[in-house]
């Protein structure tokens, strides 16, 4: 663990705690871009003889992602961040004038004022699902899991079309029954289309059964996977593949780009690239493949979030302990966001700016207004305790 701390020159000069925000980029995933931009400088960059290592390229990434997310690579298209995942399948799904969308209350601006627009372009509802004033952590996980089930079969109608719901909540830190409710959706008798947030899930927590069973699963390599910024990836369903049209058209989505002008057929991939655009960094590739070998280095999956989840609830235990913090979940977290209001004459803005007067990092989430502090495998038990002590003299 050490070497994989020592290979992020991010954390070398500060205490890290806005993984949910952005990870540090270890130094051979950009020794790797680098690699891969000379490369394609050697080779092309626009010549016949590149074509097969961006190729290459782009195949290897996609298995390594499928591998992550538990499905097959065709269901696979690459992005460049979670909202553009989320967009622009929701603009392609087939929407009918009076349909409802069940979005949740804690989901992130980006992704809510997308569905608001399509709400108002094609003449839909909106509904709120309640997810935020669940409160209960890692103990109670069962007992929101139910809570969550009760709320959305209340919040279903014969009319509702699509759910919108994160994986991991970004601003109370909890996991939502991702598997529990795809199979809900699939039981109701209009089978409603799950779109989740995956932002804070991928590269913290195990996805597979989640991402395998939803409709449109997107992420960012750039959060906890420690990728570079720019490049993400979204799985979509065989129904998706099938029933949604590429929304922002472009050359990647076409099976043939010759005769486009007079060819009648349906001129789109069938699989996950028929939401692919045109030209993007293909370096990128290299560098978010590096961070996921390395992050599989560190150990499976549920060693990560095990590992995880104990510095989370040092940062829980030790937040709860000083009298004027509240932390926002009643018991330790289930991953590694860490949410808490403190009661000072400092606003959260000043106790932010205070904190990185002592390099230490972490943000203030807009609404509701809390401070947030993401712990992840590379947090020391000395960075936990130098922002409590720092908390502790503001
Ligand atoms: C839950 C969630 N969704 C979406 C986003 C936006 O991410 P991106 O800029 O990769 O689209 C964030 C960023 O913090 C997030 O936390």
């Amino acid at each position: 663990m050490n070497r994989f701390r020592n290979d992020l020159p991010a954390l070398s000069n500060k205490d890290y705690f806005n993984y949910g925000g952005q990870g540090p980029l270890p130094k051979s995933s950009l020794h790797a871009i680098t690699s891969s931009w000379e490369k394609i400088q050697e080779l092309g960059p626009f010549t016949n003889d590149v074509w097969p290592f961006i190729s290459n390229e782009i195949k290897g990434t996609k298995s390594l992602i499928a591998e992550f997310c538990g499905v097959t690579s065709h269901r696979i298209a690459l992005t460049e961040n979670v909202t553009s995942g989320c967009v622009l399948t929701l603009w392609g799904l087939p929407f009918s004038k009076g349909d409802r969308l069940l979005i949740s209350n804690c989901e992130h601006p980006g992704v809510v004022s997308a569905c608001k627009e399509v709400a108002k372009r094609k003449d839909l509802h909106i509904d709120i699902l309640d997810v935020l004033s669940l409160r209960k952590g890692i103990e109670g996980s069962k007992e929101n899991q139910d809570e969550v089930i009760k709320t959305i079969e209340g919040g279903l109608t014969a009319r509702t079309k699509l759910v919108v719901l994160s994986h991991l909540l970004w601003n109370t830190g909890q996991i939502m029954p991702i598997e529990l409710i795809a199979n809900l959706l699939l039981n109701q008798p209009n089978q409603p289309y799950f779109l989740v947030d995956a932002a804070q899930s991928f590269g913290q927590i195990p996805i597979r059964d989640s991402a395998s069973k939803v409709d449109i699963y997107a992420f960012t390599g750039h959060k906890w996977a420690f990728g570079p910024e720019g490049l993400g990836a979204v799985v979509l369903s065989e129904r998706v593949l099938l029933e949604a049209r590429p929304t922002l058209v472009g050359w990647k989505a076409l099976t043939n780009e010759s005769s486009i002008y007079t060819n009648e057929i349906e001129p789109f991939h069938k699989d996950a690239r028929r939401f692919e655009i045109a030209t993007s960094c293909t370096p990128l590739l290299a560098g978010l493949r590096c961070s996921l070998n390395l992050l599989n280095e560190q150990g499976s999956d549920s060693e990560r979030i095990n590992s995880i989840k104990l510095r989370s609830k040092r940062l829980w235990l030790e937040l709860k302990g000083v009298t004027s913090i509240n932390p926002v979940l009643q018991d330790p977290p289930p991953a590694g966001l860490v949410s808490f209001t403190v009661n000072s004459k400092l606003s959260p803005n000043q106790i932010v700016k205070l904190l990185a007067e002592e390099s230490i990092y972490i943000r203030v989430l807009e609404d509701p207004i809390w401070l947030r502090a993401c712990v992840h495998i590379t947090s020391t038990e000395e960075e936990i305790e130098r922002l409590i002590s720092a908390l502790k003299k503001l």
